[in-house]
């Protein structure tokens, strides 16, 4: 049986030059397979003496057991490898230096709203919401603006298109968020204390003026609400927002068809070389409307007027975005410049709050 040296030295020659599995795979078969070579020579040894067969058979057993072992340690040494390739090609440097700039900033739209939300929320005013596409019931009926009221001219609305066959109510787009006073109050009743910040459309454009802008909406109903509470809260708030010790308010009456008495709200501001600062001087800068919950008001929410009774206001998000951060053109709020966002817009990681700070 000297040929089984000649055997192992094919088999084993091989199996190490084997450069993948499907060769070393086409090996063991040709090898210890069924109908391999080894088994091959085991069948001859039937044919053999005794004494013969006692040398023959541990010897090809031998010979089996080591072209197996040769078989999975090269296994096991080419997966090794192509392991390593494969870490070879996708390995990534950690140490490089990290990019210059943050990937993006924080709109001083959103930054806004969230520090309006932060103070009101101190004050205990809860946020409600309502949709941009209302009906006009909601946006004027129920605002005490009847069709054919003048007030309705004065909103330059846009109106949803309607075909003629068409019978769903009306819909514009809502030119304020006092709608959400209603929806607010039908759906909880009084008392009630929310904000309702959000989109509101009009048709004009200038440079302070877009066809879409922010307001943000307060409601506080309750059984003695008073205009004395009106001016504490928003005294409160042109305080915290402005981030001023002291600033003087001027409520200058005024007319809107949601509230009776209405008040129209100024700030106490100086404008030196151009630049505007709030809480001193003696100049003033008109920032909202306000007034007491007409009682109509009231009754188209189904709230009781001769039982609650409140006050509402209106702030433009967008004005007071550009009176604290001294951004003079609207327009350029929408028009999604890179250069402006980097500009105006604030760390995504500092959430503005009351005790933190608002626009540290
Ligand atoms: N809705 C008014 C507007 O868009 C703003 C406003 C004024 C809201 C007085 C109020 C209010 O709640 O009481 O011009």
């Amino acid at each position: 049986m000297d040929d089984l040296g000649d055997l192992r030295a094919k088999y084993l020659t091989a199996v190490n030059e084997s450069a993948d599995e499907a060769s070393l795979e086409a090996l063991r078969v040709a090898a210890v397979g069924k109908k391999g070579e080894v088994a091959l020579k085991m069948r001859e040894l039937g044919k053999m003496t005794p004494e013969e067969r006692q040398v023959a058979g541990p010897a090809l057993n031998a010979l089996k057991d080591e072209i197996n072992a040769a078989l999975a340690a090269k296994k096991v040494a080419l997966a090794d490898a192509a392991l390593n390739a494969r870490l070879e090609t996708e390995w990534l440097d950690v140490t490089l230096p990290a990019r210059g700039r943050p990937a993006g900033t924080i709109h001083p739209i959103s930054q806004v709203t969230e520090e309006v939300t932060a103070i009101f929320a101190d004050m205990g005013f809860a946020v409600a919401e309502g949709p941009q596409i209302e009906t006009d019931f909601y946006n004027f009926d129920a605002l005490n603006i009847p069709p054919h009221h003048p007030a309705r001219q004065e909103f330059d609305t846009f109106y949803m298109h309607r075909d003629e066959a068409d019978e769903r109510p009306p819909h514009v787009l809502r030119t304020h968020t006092s709608p959400v006073q209603i929806r607010a109050m039908e759906k909880t009743g009084a008392p009630i204390r929310v904000i309702a910040p959000g989109r509101v459309y009009r048709s004009d454009y200038d440079i302070t003026h877009t066809p879409m802008f922010h307001q943000v909406e307060g409601l506080a109903i309750g059984k003695d609400i008073s205009m004395a509470n009106l001016k504490w809260v928003l005294e409160e708030f042109v305080r915290a927002f402005f981030e001023v010790e002291n600033v003087e308010l001027r409520f200058r009456a005024s007319h809107f068809p949601f509230t009776e008495p209405s008040a129209e709200v100024d700030i106490q501001c100086s404008w030196d070389n151009g630049q505007l600062k709030v809480g001193e001087g003696d100049d003033w800068m008109e920032i909202l409307g306000s007034g007491m919950v007409h009682p109509k008001v009231l009754e188209a929410a189904g709230v009781d007027p001769n039982e609650y009774q409140g006050f509402a206001f209106g702030v433009g998000i967008d004005r007071i975005a550009m009176l604290k951060y001294g951004i003079p053109d609207l327009r350029a709020f929408f028009d999604s410049d890179l250069r402006w966002l980097r500009h105006y817009g604030f760390s995504a990681l500092d959430m503005p709050n009351i005790h933190g700070g608002l626009s540290k």
